[in-house]
Order: structure tokens, then C-alpha cells, then sequence
């Protein structure tokens, strides 16, 4: 096992990502596999390369979700266990479940997601770019991007896809950032508690929202949802509400982790800014995709094996889980030519940031579809824009995001 001075654990690290890439890259050459045992979580395999991710995503039956999903301090499994008598988290989601009841559940709403829902919100998606965008120029000439815009695109497009009303906006920004942000200390609520009061009240929320589809049901992603039907019988609430908590989370901190992201990558890489305002049908091409392969909102995802297997030569023993670090396998030079560069003209990138096989993210049509608005629209009306301050990076080796990505710009007139 390498010294821990080569730590890629810490939510720490994930501040500083020149030191992460540095980390992961050693990881990759000198131990792809490697047994991780570094408080405050049980050990773990890391697995660094898009190969063996590939490997391990693929074969969904011996690498499977149940009962842990991503790293998580041993305290707060322990208490997890104390309670529900297991080490799953409170909700069972479609991230939390393994075949058959996998396949089921996310035939509910896959085919709102992969085509038609979709393509019916895209004027919507729009709708909610351009008016983030104007409210970008009222801003005068300068604004935090990640945190006054990046951070509220998604939850728009989110809110207006459940049917929820703008005006609760703000507690469902400040609920999820505080779950899923929860070990970067500007992030955390101040309970103590792990964010199990911010959960319960969220819960809470979605309860209400599927009482209403139940009554009263319309055309969005909740109706859908609420009225789930699984092996001919309506879906169950625990399963009902962590559907609607995985759409309403994964969608959020993830897009605008990518907008925030994609938008410092082009500043910090003009020439490829000047091609995206000479080829806007590059967004079209393959340039949504390497801004997601390039800012990897996902840090890592987890496996536990169900019987022993050898990988890249090193014993996984039955039980042992692993965590898929996506954003080294989107660096690995085995799979990518030029890596670390930032190339919006990168096609048929196998990139993995959306993940692979069966879990492969529900929501990348749509994920896509608002970076391409979003970006295309704004640098048509951006004359010209510019980084005025430090990009503050979140501590989190879940989802990695930008807390502060300060701006300046000066729209067409
Ligand atoms: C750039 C934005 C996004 C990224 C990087 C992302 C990434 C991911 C990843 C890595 C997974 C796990 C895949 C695996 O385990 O193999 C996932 C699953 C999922 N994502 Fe996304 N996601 C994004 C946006 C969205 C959006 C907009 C939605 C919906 C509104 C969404 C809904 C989901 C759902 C429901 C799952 C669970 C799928 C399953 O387990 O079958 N995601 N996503």
C-alpha cells in the first residue's frame, strides 16, 4: 500500500486539484487496485483506470450497489446501522438497488428521461437559460458564477420538471447542498447530525408533492413518479420519495458543477473559448460531453463485491466493495489521447462521468441538453468575459463543485 501522503480520500484534497490529478495519476502507474484503509471510512479497493471500471460496471451481478453506494464515514454507517438494523442509507433509490429490482423501478421513469419527456421540457430548459443569463447582465458587469447562476440553472430546470413553484427554490438549494456537500465546513448544516434534520425535512417536502400527483396528476416528471406502478402495484412511499430526492439531487449539484466547471475550463483555455464563438455547432458535436468528462461532478461511486475476483492481479475477496474514482479514469492515459487537455472538439470520448451499464445516469440527456443552451446561448450574447478572482473549489470527494467562481464580462449591446 502506498504512504498516505498520497491521500486521494480526503475531502481536503478534492480543494486542490492539481494535487489530486498529481495523486491519481500516481495511483494509476504504480498501484491501479489499491486497498485504502484510511479513517474516517471502513477500507476500500480504489480503482483508478477506466479499464477496470469498465470491468467492474460491466458485470453488475458480481459488483453490485447494495449496501454501499459511496464513502460515507464509518460513525454515521455505524449510526445508520443502529437505526435501520443496516448499513444502507435512509432512502432506496434506484443508486441503492441491484437487479431484478433495479430493472423495474428504472423503467418508471426511463422513458420520460431518454426521449420524450425530455424533448417536450427543451423550449422550457431554454426558457430557464436565458433567463438566468439575463439576470447574469443585471447583475452589471460582474457576478460570482457559481454561485449566484451555475447553482440555480439546474434547480429551475429541476423545479419546473417536478412542478414545483420557484418561490421554494431557495430550500431545496440550501437542503441539497447541505447533503451533499456535507463535509465542506461551508456546506454543513449546523445540527451535528450528519444532515439527517435537513433530510427528514426534505423528505417531508416530497411527501407532500406526491400526495398531490396521487390526487391530482399532470404531465411532469413527479406524476410520473408518484404514480409508479411496480409489478402491478402502486410503488411503495419510501421508494416513491427517494426517487424523487435521486431526481431532484443527482440533477442539481452534478449539472451545475459542469456549468460552473465548463464555463472556467473555456476561460482558462481561450483558444478553445474562441472556437465555441466561431463553431457554436460544436455543442452539438462533442463539446457538452468534454465539459462533463472534464469537470467529472462525480468524484467516485461504489461496488461491493458479491464473490471473490481478481482484478488488475489483486484479490477482491468477497464483501470487500470498491470505489470507482471517475474522475481519474477521465485523466487515464490509456483511454484518452491528451487527457489534460481541454479539447471541445473530442468526439466518441468513452468518458465516464456519467458512470456505465446499468446504473449509466438517467438524467444525461438532459444534463447535456442544459449545458448546451446554457453555454450556446451565452456566448452568442457575451462579448466578452473573464475570471476576476480565485475559483474556490468545494471540499468533497463525492460531488466536486465550485463554490465561488468569480467574473467579469461585458454583454453585446
Ligand atoms: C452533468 C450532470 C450529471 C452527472 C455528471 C451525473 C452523473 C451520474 C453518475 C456518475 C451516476 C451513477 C452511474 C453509475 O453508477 O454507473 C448517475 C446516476 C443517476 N443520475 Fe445522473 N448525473 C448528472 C445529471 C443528472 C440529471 C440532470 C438527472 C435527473 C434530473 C440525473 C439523474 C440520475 C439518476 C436517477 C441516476 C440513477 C440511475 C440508476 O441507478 O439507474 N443525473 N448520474
Amino acid at each position: 500500500m502506498l504512504a498516505p501522503v498520497n491521500d486521494i480520500v480526503s475531502p481536503g484534497v478534492y480543494a486542490n486539484p492539481e494535487l489530486l490529478h498529481a495523486r491519481y495519476a500516481r495511483y494509476r502507474r504504480e498501484e491501479p487496485v489499491a486497498w485504502i484503509d484510511q479513517e474516517p471510512y471502513r477500507p476500500f479497493w480504489a480503482v483508478t483506470r477506466h479499464a477496470d471500471i469498465m470491468e467492474v460496471e460491466r458485470q453488475h451481478q458480481i459488483f453490485i450497489n447494495e449496501p454501499r453506494v459511496t464513502l460515507v464515514p464509518r460513525e454515521v454507517e455505524d449510526q445508520t446501522t443502529a437505526a435501520l438494523g443496516k448499513r444502507t442509507a435512509m432512502v432506496r433509490s434506484l443508486l441503492d438497488m441491484d437487479e431484478p429490482d433495479h430493472r423495474k423501478y428504472r423503467a418508471v421513469a426511463q422513458s420520460w428521461f431518454m426521449g420524450p419527456g425530455v424533448a417536450r421540457f427543451q423550449s422550457r430548459v431554454d426558457t430557464v437559460c436565458s433567463n438566468w443569463i439575463d439576470r447574469m447582465q443585471e447583475q452589471g458587469g460582474q457576478c460570482d458564477f457559481a454561485a449566484d447562476i451555475a447553482n440555480f440553472v439546474p434547480l429551475s430546470v429541476i423545479m419546473t420538471i417536478l412542478g414545483l413553484p420557484e418561490s421554494d427554490m431557495q430550500f431545496v438549494l440550501r437542503s441539497t447542498q447541505q447533503l451533499f456537500g456535507a463535509s465542506d465546513p461551508d456546506m454543513q448544516d449546523d445540527s451535528g447530525d450528519y444532515g439527517r434534520t435537513v433530510f427528514m425535512q426534505l423528505m417531508g417536502y416530497l411527501g407532500e408533492l406526491v400526495e398531490r400527483r396521487r390526487r391530482e396528476p399532470t404531465d411532469d416528471l413527479a406524476s410520473v413518479i408518484a404514480n409508479g406502478v411496480i409489478d402491478g402495484a402502486p410503488m411503495a412511499m419510501l421508494e416513491t420519495l427517494s426517487y424523487l430526492l435521486v431526481t431532484s439531487t443527482a440533477g442539481h449539484e452534478t449539472t451545475a458543477s459542469a456549468l460552473a466547471g465548463g464555463l472556467l475550463a473555456m476561460l482558462q483555455n481561450p483558444d478553445q473559448l474562441q472556437l465555441l464563438r466561431d463553431r457554436p455547432e460544436l455543442w452539438n458535436e462533442g463539446a457538452a460531453d468534454e465539459v462533463v468528462r472534464w469537470v467529472t461532478p462525480i468524484r467516485h461511486m461504489m461496488r461491493t463485491a458479491t464473490q471473490d475476483y481478481v482484478l488488475r492481479g489483486k484479490q477482491i475477496k468477497a464483501g470487500d466493495s470498491l470505489a470507482m474514482l471517475y474522475l481519474s479514469a477521465n485523466r487515464d492515459e490509456e483511454a484518452f489521447v491528451d487527457p489534460f487537455r481541454f479539447d471541445v472538439q473530442r468526439t466518441n470520448s468513452r468518458h465516464l462521468a456519467f458512470g456505465f451499464g446499468v446504473h449509466f445516469c438517467l438524467g444525461r440527456l438532459l444534463a447535456l441538453n442544459e449545458i448546451k443552451s446554457f453555454f450556446k446561448q451565452l456566448l452568442q450574447r457575451v462579448e466578452h468575459i473573464e475570471l476576476a478572482g480565485e475559483a474556490v473549489q468545494a471540499q468533497s470527494n463525492f460531488v466536486g463543485t465550485l463554490k465561488s467562481l468569480p467574473v467579469c464580462y461585458r454583454f453585446k449591446s
